[in-house]
């Protein structure tokens, strides 16, 4: 079956170029059936929501079947859909209706690992080994005298070992298989064709079913070292001096871009512009945008943006980096604030910006920073129109566009992220950007759940409905209108999109400096102003001072109201030009 795009959406072969789109996170999005877990019918009851938001897309996080040990990135089965959160007809109708609202559907794939309870790695436990079945895995014997001992250093992304041991069918410990993230997540052996073909199968799969695209997970981690070769101290990301040729053995392996080249011939294959999006943090921006090569994949989440700084030299330096490196392949920036793995962005930017450390975004990195909420509501709005003016795509994770902080007082046997248990509860986890959503004031739960449901899957804090969507609707001052009107605005203003822009640098009067020139200039002062042609400038004041603006530019929108014609602290405003 081939379901050809409704005409509904709108024709554009370059869309993954300039969309904005929206991450759903679906158990915490809405939830229609008051089981206290969002789900499909949920997401379909507030896409008229999304419509007036003005996004292009939306990208869903794992649906399919899963014990959800990892919150559905442990999957059983790629081609069907979680009954905790529909059918597979709901999913259909999402699409379709989706469609029909102009909003393309970008859902999540998970190449690296299945779950353990997916019937091939439930077939490798059985078949013991040495068989065909274990192939499909990275079963291999310990080190050590009784084989008790992992037979590597490598380390799991979710605490200690990143090796499980089994028990073979006569009851002794037998062989211990790779998994890189939880225990219940074993690694794949994507050397072996039956995952090369499953995969694939997978993509036409979807595709056939209208979806427009897909988030890779963990695409930089597929391909292993052959030889399983030891760490040896070796940390990742890899330093910008890593002479060529030095590999990290299980990130980013040159071989993973075999994988996607014969993903993209897939994606080619269909009439409709389908695309992908890798989920790739590999630090170095010619290591990533090796990824988007003009065979591989069209797009990457630029989390060397996400982890910057709010600081005008940091965001300056990022920024220009990033789009060199972009330039050098033919593919297009993606700018990206948050999502369902990293502190929102509020509560990072909350924090003294000098004190960050470099490292993974996520709450543990930030807890014991002093904390000034007012501050990272600002300066998140102002990330926002930054981001939303830079050429590219954008990404707005669910509840930025509402200004929701990170929940950081979740009590640890309320958290459900593997990685507090991985961490013995060293690492508070992911949990407190995954709180379903609050879209009333009153209610149950804010109105995620419909009255009389049951508990939210984890809890929300008591004044959650003072920031839900009913409170912001209609409200100009509100951090959800500035998002419709930056979103409007971006929909229809020819500068904005994909494109190039030009530093401009307001302090010294000294007019345009080519984006290639002022890659290796570092920044001064707090302010970052750039054009767009034609008739388009973003100014962001990161400094105490209020700034003038241009004369003759009219101001089309700002991050909060500006003060006698002032550009305030830790704001953004959008300009036309005469
Ligand atoms: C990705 C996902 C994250 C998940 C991990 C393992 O990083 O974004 O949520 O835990 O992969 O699948």
């Amino acid at each position: 079956m081939t379901v050809s795009a409704p005409s509904s959406l709108p024709v554009d072969r370059d869309w993954w170029r300039h969309a904005v789109v929206y991450q759903i996170y679906p158990r915490s999005f809405a939830d229609s059936n008051g089981d206290g877990v969002g789900d499909i019918n949920g997401i379909r009851s507030r896409l008229p929501y999304l419509a007036s938001l003005g996004i292009d897309a939306i990208w869903v996080n794992p649906w399919y079947p899963s014990p959800m040990k990892d919150a559905g990135y442990d999957v059983s089965d790629y081609r069907a859909i979680e009954p905790v959160f529909g059918t597979m007809a709901d999913a259909e109708a999402l699409i379709t209706e989706a469609h029909g609202l102009g909003i393309r559907v970008i859902l999540d794939i998970v190449p690296n690992h299945t779950s353990d309870q997916h019937r091939w790695f439930q077939a490798a436990l059985a078949a013991g080994p040495g068989s065909p079945e274990r192939e499909r895995f990275v079963f291999r014997e310990g080190r050590g005298p009784n084989g008790d001992e992992p037979p590597n250093d490598w380390q799991s992304e979710f605490g200690g070992p990143a090796w499980t041991r089994v028990t073979e069918a006569d009851g002794r410990p037998g062989q211990w298989y790779l998994r890189l993230f939880a225990p219940e997540q074993p690694d794949v052996n994507w050397n072996h064709p039956d995952i090369a073909d499953e995969f694939t199968e997978t993509l036409r799969f979807w595709f056939d079913r209208g979806v427009d695209g897909f988030r890779i997970d963990v695409a930089h981690g597929l391909i292993k070292d052959a030889d399983l070769r030891d760490l040896d101290g070796m940390g990742f990301p890899l330093p910008d001096d890593t002479p060529e040729g030095v590999e990290h053995p299980h990130w980013d392996q040159p071989g993973v871009h075999d994988v996607f080249r014969t993903w993209r011939e897939v994606a080619d294959s269909y009439a409709e512009p389908k695309a992908f999006c890798g989920e790739i943090w590999v630090g170095r921006d010619h290591r990533l945008t090796a990824y988007l090569r003009p065979d591989e994949l069209h797009t990457a989440f630029n989390f060397n943006f996400l982890m910057a700084p709010w600081l005008a030299g940091a965001m300056r330096e990022v920024i220009t980096s990033t789009l060199n490196a972009h330039i050098s392949v033919g593919a297009p920036a993606t700018w990206v604030l948050g999502n369902h793995d990293v502190c929102r962005p509020v509560s990072r930017y909350a924090r003294p910006q000098e004190l960050l450390q470099p490292g993974f975004p996520n709450l543990q990195a930030y807890l014991g920073l002093p904390v000034d909420l007012e501050a990272g509501r600002r300066r998140a709005l102002a990330a926002a129109l930054l981001s939303l003016a830079l050429p590219g795509g954008a990404y707005i994770y669910q509840g930025e566009e509402v200004g929701l902080a990170e929940v950081e007082d979740i009590p640890l046997d309320a958290r459900q992220d593997p990685i507090v248990a991985g961490t013995d509860g060293k690492d508070v986890g992911r949990d407190g950007c995954r709180v379903p959503l609050p879209w009333a004031l009153e209610g149950t739960s804010a109105g995620f759940s419909p009255d009389g449901a049951a508990a939210p899957w984890l809890p929300q804090p008591a004044d959650w409905g003072t920031h839900s969507v009913e409170a912001q609707d209609g409200d100009p001052s509100s951090s959800l209108e500035l998002y419709r009107k930056a979103l409007a605005i971006r929909a229809h203003h020819p500068a904005l999109g994909d494109g190039e822009m030009t530093w401009v640098d307001p302090a010294s009067g000294s007019g345009p400096s080519s984006l290639r020139q002022a890659q290796d200039r570092p920044s001064s002062g707090s302010v970052l102003a750039f054009t767009r042609e034609p008739g388009f400038a973003c100014w962001v004041n990161f400094g105490d001072e209020p700034l003038p603006l241009p004369e003759g530019a009219t101001v089309l929108v700002a991050s909060e109201e500006l003060s006698g014609g002032l550009l305030p602290k830790d704001t953004a405003a959008w300009l036309q030009l005469p």
